[in-house]
């Protein structure tokens, strides 16, 4: 009888182990930047500079946003933007969660068919670059926005920094040289003039923004309706115009930001809070991690055989969905519980063996070529305290339209190309769409932002996010599973090397030289198909982690220029 009893013990404590295998330790000695008050990681080391002074003065996170957003729009051009669009998530000090979407819209004079010739094909370009690509901007209304609800610091505290650096002018970085050096065809395609960013600028070189200083300092003085109603909406809109474009005065005076409730989820003890729709982010991540909650994923090993087959199956079933049923909520009825639901997320993984590799389809999509992978940019911010935000904001393609107005200072994005053109026509980031995301008036086109905060046990755990068209959502997955099933730090997590699966087409993007090639060679044998040239870099993830001891760990993607700056 006693013998039994202990026999039981054993086999019980040794199933237990089973069930729940030791996760590898934390390498401390891999931690990025440690503060103990406040953060800001962004993408440009200017615009965290700035977002961190306005924390210091004893601003909050969310005047921090509105300093660091508009900071970015000055340092990093690429993809700051006052000419474009984003979306916020926070969880504010009492715990209390929100989002806000100042995602661009499409135009009054917009159709459903205005990117197809008479035969209804896309005409190619027609989405992306020039006038005709622009949708209306909401950045502006944005920042206001958010300042309005939870601003401390007047505004002008606030703006004037920006205004200041603008008018000294930002470094030019070696990447940014040669990420302009790319792009000398387009902006000489798109704009009718030559534009500030086509003279040959070297790194250390200074670029000045004297008429950026001057639109950001009109509406440093005259708020968000300088933008949409002021002096500056009736130049933009002239512009526009003289550029072959559809905006109108009264696209811009029906501008509004819209706060939304964020997509909230469990996963392995932790709460993800997450963007809602018109991003698809937050469902599809939603789907994703669910699907892959039940497989041991710390047991499998961080980018191993195991790990990448089944969240890349999870992936492959989340994007097939995020193309049928995603788009803006306030025009077409998204099932985002019955997507996001236990039983039907069980069963959508119920056709998936580790034996073989599922088809997408038999749809041919090898037309698409180009991932643009540094479009978008991300930044997070965790202030004294305890709020906490993660904004991603974009025009789009890399300097989005690649129309210019000089007149103004900033570029205009080209976000009409995240719309689906025509269903089943990939748009640039091969993402296909059907017609929850077809082009209407006044309607906002699908994203894949994501910006997201994680909690664990009540209190506040990470915030996070990245830039990568539709490798944004895979980015940012991979990324918290890097801290909690692999125990990465912050640092290490964005760091690490990456894959992207998106359902169509039906191949597995790899960070090139960054995987065993016996895994590689596994998965082309069970049926994959992989790829290492398309995607040279997928996401540049920014992250702010809160240690045990309540200090604040910044992960800032090596990818880029990011930097985390705090105190
Ligand atoms: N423009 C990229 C996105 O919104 O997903």
């Amino acid at each position: 009888m006693k013998k039994t009893l202990i026999l039981l013990l054993f086999i019980a404590s040794f199933s237990a182990c089973k069930q729940a295998p030791t996760k590898p330790k934390v390498d401390e000695s891999k931690r990025g930047l440690i503060v103990d008050n406040a953060m800001v990681v962004s993408a440009r080391a200017e615009a965290s500079k700035i977002g961190t002074e306005i924390l210091k003065k004893g601003g909050n996170a969310f005047d921090a946003m509105m300093a660091t957003e508009l900071a970015l729009a000055v340092a990093y051009p690429s993809a700051g933007n006052i000419g474009g669009g984003g979306f916020m998530v926070y969880r504010d000090k009492d715990g209390n969660i929100g989002g806000i979407d100042y995602r661009e819209k499409a135009p009054l004079a917009a159709t459903k068919d205005m990117y197809l010739d008479e035969e209804g094909n896309v005409i190619p370009g027609k989405s992306t670059l020039g006038a005709m690509a622009v949708g209306i901007p909401g950045t502006v209304a944005g920042v206001f926005a958010v300042h309005e609800k939870f601003g401390t610091l007047p505004i002008k505290e606030i703006l004037e920094p920006v205004v200041a650096l603008a008018r000294k002018g930002v470094v030019v970085t070696k990447k940014q040289e040669a990420r302009l050096k790319r792009f000398q065809e387009p902006f000489a395609k798109a704009n009718k003039d030559s534009i500030l960013f086509m003279k040959n600028w070297k790194e250390n070189d200074t670029i000045k923004y004297p008429a950026l200083a001057e639109t950001m300092q009109r509406i440093m003085e005259n708020g968000r309706d300088e933008f949409y109603k002021g002096e500056t909406a009736k130049r933009l809109v002239k512009f526009m115009q003289d550029n072959g474009g559809i905006m109108t005065e009264e696209d811009l005076a029906k501008y509004e930001a819209k706060w939304r409730t964020p997509v909230t989820f469990e996963y392995d003890g932790l709460k993800i809070i997450s963007m809602s729709p018109p991003s698809s982010g937050g469902i599809c991540l939603a789907q994703i991690m669910k699907m892959v909650e039940p497989y041991d994923l710390h047991e499998y090993g961080h980018n191993t055989l195991k790990s990448i087959q089944v969240i890349t199956e999870a992936e492959r079933r989340a994007y097939a969905d995020r193309s049928y049923y995603l788009g803006d909520p306030d025009f077409v009825n998204v099932p985002g519980d019955d997507l996001i639901a236990d039983d039907y997320l069980k069963d959508r993984m119920s056709s998936f063996s580790f034996e073989k590799a599922t088809k997408s389809s038999d749809v041919s999509h090898g037309k698409v070529q180009v991932v643009e992978s540094n479009e978008t940019t991300h930044y997070s911010i965790v202030d004294k305290f305890g709020n906490a935000i993660a904004v991603t904001t974009t025009i789009n393609a890399t300097y989005g339209s690649k129309l210019y107005c000089s007149d103004l200072g900033f570029f205009l994005n080209n976000e009409m190309d995240d719309f689906s053109s025509k269903p089943g026509v990939p748009n640039m980031f091969g993402l296909i769409g059907a017609e929850a995301n077809s082009i209407a008036p006044e309607k906002r086109m699908l994203s894949s932002m994501t910006p997201t905060i994680v909690e664990k046990d009540g209190k506040l755990l990470m915030s996070v996010g990245t830039p990568g068209g539709s490798t944004i959502i895979t980015s940012v997955l991979q990324t918290v599973l890097n801290v909690h099933e692999y125990n990465m730090t912050m640092q290490q997590a964005v760091n690490a090397p990456r894959f992207h699966h998106q359902w169509l087409p039906d191949v597995i993007l790899f960070e090139p030289n960054s995987f065993e090639r016996a895994t590689l060679d596994s998965l082309q044998q069970l049926g994959y198909q992989i790829n290492e040239d398309r995607a040279p870099v997928i996401g540049k993830v920014d992250g702010i982690l809160v240690l045990d001891n309540g200090k604040l760990e910044g992960g800032a993607d090596k990818r880029g220029d990011d930097t985390a700056i705090g105190y």
